[in-house]
Order: C-alpha cells, then structure tokens, then sequence
C-alpha cells in the first residue's frame, strides 16, 4: 500500500478488533530545553483532519511540541511498530472548545487548575493537590480554559515495522514525504 496513512488507519482499525489497549495512544518524543529527549504516552486521536494529540498549553511538552516530533506505536495484538516525524499545527479554538467538553469531569477540573498551576511543576504533596483541586472554581457554563491546546500531527516521514512473518524476518517500510508524494524504500530490519 503507497498510502502510509491509509495503512497506519488500516492496522489500527485491525488492532482496535483485537482489543488491543494500545491502539488508543502512542508515545510522544520530544527534546526538552536542554537538549534531553522526552517521551511520555498520549491518547492518539483520529480527527476528520487526520491524527492529532490534546496537551495542555502549560506544560514543557506544549512549547517543545511546537516544530517536529517524533510519535510511535506498538500494537502487540497484530505486531506492528510505527515510528512517525511530524510537524504539529495547532487545532483552531473552535475545534478545542467542541473536543474538550466531551472530556471527564476530573481532567477539566485539571486543565482549570492547569492555569494556576503548570502541568509537571512540583506541589508540597498529594493531599495540596487534592485541595486545590477541590476549591477550582471553574466558570458556569463550564468551558475550556486557555490552555487546553491540540495538535494536528502532520506526519513527514513514517516508519512500519511488521514483526508478524511466517519466515520470521521482520518487514520494515520507510515512507518519505516529498513534494506532497510519498516515496517508500524497504529498511534492513
Ligand atoms: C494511557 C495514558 C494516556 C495519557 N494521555 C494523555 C493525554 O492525552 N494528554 C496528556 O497531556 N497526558 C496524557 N497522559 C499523561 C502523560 O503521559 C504525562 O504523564 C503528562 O502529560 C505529563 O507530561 P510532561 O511531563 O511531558 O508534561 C497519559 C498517560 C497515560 C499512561
């Protein structure tokens, strides 16, 4: 297949029927401030635009987010890696507001207390975190707070691994975009 998203949805869709709990996130690679990597799992979702990821705006992972990153999967239910380099556009405000009301009533609560509190900072204990979170007082009609943010990922270059052949040799596919078309070479595995 020369359509690399067409076979990323594909597998997807063959690993959801599995019930593979993986086929709903994929690891986010990043590079940090001071030049370290960064991964960390997020739930993968699949928008009418394509793939895109929803992070909040004050944590590091939204600012190093803002060029390339790198996003992988691992479906053990069918054996199949991807490893994807995408340029990430944010969502527009109205995508966002729609999206996140359909969030749980707990990550809300998150992203309000998000604006006081950057995602990922330190607090003294759980107990001052429970607290705080307690005496959020988030506005009436409830609605997304400024830092609720999404990414649609613009894959560039995508890697499938398919550990599943009968002879035992992995297949391994590279697929490049260039100048709109996707130009695909066969990786030693
Ligand atoms: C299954 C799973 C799904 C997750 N989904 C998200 C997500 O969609 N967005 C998010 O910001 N963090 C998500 N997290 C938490 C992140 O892995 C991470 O701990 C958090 O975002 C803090 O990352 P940071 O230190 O890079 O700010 C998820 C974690 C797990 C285990």
């Amino acid at each position: 297949m020369s359509d690399p998203m067409a076979r990323f949805a594909a597998d997807r869709e063959a690993a959801r029927e599995a019930k593979d709990p993986m086929a709903a996130v994929c690891v986010l690679a990043t590079v940090d401030e001071a030049g370290l990597p960064q991964a960390r799992t997020l739930v993968l979702r699949d928008i009418p635009e394509g793939l895109a990821i929803y992070i909040n705006a004050s944590s590091p992972k939204w600012q190093q987010s803002q060029q390339q990153v790198a996003i992988q999967v691992w479906w053990p239910s069918i054996q199949i890696q991807y490893r994807i380099q995408a340029r990430c556009e944010p969502l527009p405000a109205e995508h966002i507001a729609e999206s996140w009301q359909l969030r749980p009533d707990v990550p809300k609560r998150m992203d309000w207390l998000y604006q006081q509190r950057p995602q990922s900072s330190e607090i003294s204990d759980r107990d001052d975190l429970l607290n705080l979170l307690e005496n959020i007082n988030p506005p009436v009609p409830l609605v997304a707070p400024e830092g609720a943010r999404g990414l649609l990922l613009l894959p560039e270059k995508i890697e499938r691994l398919d550990l599943n052949q009968a002879n035992g040799v992995h297949d391994r596919t590279r697929y490049v975009l260039d100048t709109g078309r996707w130009l695909e070479h066969t990786l030693i595995p």
